[in-house]
């Protein structure tokens, strides 16, 4: 464990006396309220609803109760010293049929949170679409149809238009890879489909999305800077065999290189259409509207990838290895900073974004409340600092790092694994819905702390975000 003060003071050196330090969530994952003012079901409130398809038969219907209890969350970033909030909005609350007419009462609930964050000094850092389509729009073919991005660009102009009086920093969408990977060809994820031609085709349209998104954004907001979340992994090969080469080659493209070629001007990678074998949905000045400048780009990242080639498996032919002696969170996932170096490392030499934002990093690990009311998970404690490290080594390696969001703010519904799985720096109580700050989260406040003393001391204060 390192010495608090001296932790945080060595984060100065590294981090520009602007860095943003935040938390992160997503809509369905902390709501609730899935039927309250107007808003109409997404995809996620069927795809939970269908047996097997999420651990414990959990839904998103309550949740963190957010939706009521905003204020006392907003309470809890302010004791973590947050300076900026990373969330996301439902697109079924502002515009319920998807398109077409907007809901007041939804979009007034950003509107409250938005001014209530800016009342307590935090940065909002709005994301547009977090997995929560409109069922309506699935029902009309959903990502793989090129409607669904059009819809899109008029949901956002409807959200900038609202709210970029008061916000600058703008998201389009996060992990556009888990919506059409995990979404439409593994099926674990709504709308649950295992479809190549399908997920190539859902893939396009959410870049699509994205590029008109932009668009619309800046169309309504002098000075917005619009971002992309993605989520990325280092892909190494389990072995210096040939195979193994290239089906962490392989992966990569899956992963990676899909994901930032084509929104960095690149057109998607060769290697990989050929591999999917699928015609993509693309109309000219298509990959001009994709790849929109970015005024930064966000990465997320959980874990590298270990792989061994899998010719039987589904594209990309490549099987993920629990490499030994690996430790790994609840999630099964293998603890690995050092990949969150080299991929911030990696995306800046390869891509050269303005600047990245590290835009969720964070790790499951089974919590339990002492009768004290203290949580104390030293795993997480110890995933924070170590990765921040990382952020830190690959800073001074001149990465244009602006920023780091930890995720999550709140344990929350972990998707297709329910509420088992706890991401968050304050733990919540489903029962009583009580929030209790974790000793990663008391941590976490220390380490923004000294940050900010340590830019004070050199003379230079941080800017205090409006
Ligand atoms: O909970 C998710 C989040 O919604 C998107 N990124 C990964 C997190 C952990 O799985």
């Amino acid at each position: 464990m390192h010495e608090p003060t001296a932790f945080g003071t060595a984060f100065g050196t590294a981090f520009g006396p602007d860095f943003v330090w935040g938390a992160a969530t997503s809509a369905y994952q902390i709501e609730g309220a899935v039927s309250e003012d107007g808003r109409s079901p997404s995809i996620w409130d069927t795809f939970s609803r269908v047996p097997g398809a999420v651990d414990g038969g959990d839904t998103g219907d309550i949740a963190c109760d957010h939706y009521h209890r905003w204020p006392e969350d907003i309470g809890v970033m302010r004791e973590l010293g947050l300076g900026a909030y990373r969330f996301s909005i439902a697109w079924p609350r502002v515009l319920p049929q998807g398109g077409g007419p907007v809901n007041p009462a939804g979009l007034a609930f950003y509107d409250r949170l938005v001014d209530g964050l800016l009342e307590a000094g935090i940065t909002p850092y709005p994301t547009l679409y977090h997995w929560d389509l409109p069922q309506v729009l699935q029902d009309r073919g959903g990502w793989p149809e090129r409607d669904t991005a059009e819809r899109f660009a008029e949901y956002a102009a409807v959200v900038s238009a609202a709210l970029g009086d008061r916000i600058t920093q703008w998201t389009t969408l996060n992990e556009p890879l888990c919506s059409a990977w995990i979404g439409h060809l593994d099926g674990d994820m709504a709308p649950g489909w295992k479809d190549l031609t399908a997920a190539v085709r859902a893939s396009c349209h959410l870049h699509l999305a994205h590029g008109l998104g932009v668009q619309a954004i800046r169309a309504n907001v002098p000075g917005a800077e619009v971002g992309l979340v993605n989520i990325h992994s280092p892909c190494d090969p389990a072995s210096d065999r040939d195979e193994d080469v290239a089906a962490a080659r392989r992966a990569d493209g899956h992963l990676n290189r899909w994901w930032l070629d084509p929104i960095h001007g690149r057109g998607y990678p060769q290697d990989m259409i050929e591999l999917y074998g699928v015609d993509l949905p693309l109309r000219d000045g298509d990959l001009r509207t994709i790849a929109e400048p970015l005024d930064w780009l966000g990465v997320n990242y959980y874990f590298r990838q270990v792989l061994t080639a899998d010719p039987e498996g589904p594209a990309p032919y490549a099987r993920q290895i629990d490499p030994p002696g690996a430790s790994h969170t609840a999630m099964g996932w293998e603890v690995s900073p050092d990949g969150l170096e080299r991929m911030l490392v990696r995306v800046a030499e390869d891509y050269a974004p303005q600047r990245i934002l590290v835009t969720e990093n964070g790790a499951a690990y089974a919590d339990t409340v002492t009768p004290e009311g203290a949580v104390h998970d030293a795993e997480r404690t110890a995933y924070l600092e170590t990765h921040l490290e990382a952020c830190a080594r690959a800073a001074r390696r001149g990465v244009p790092l602006d920023g780091y969001f930890a995720w999550s703010l709140l344990d929350n519904f972990e998707w297709a694994y329910g509420y088992d799985k706890r991401f968050g720096l304050v733990h919540v109580d489903y029962t009583t819905q009580a929030r209790t700050m974790k000793d990663s989260g008391r941590r976490y406040a220390e380490i923004i702390r000294a940050h900010r003393q340590a830019v004070a001391d050199r003379g230079t204060v941080p800017s205090v975000p409006s």
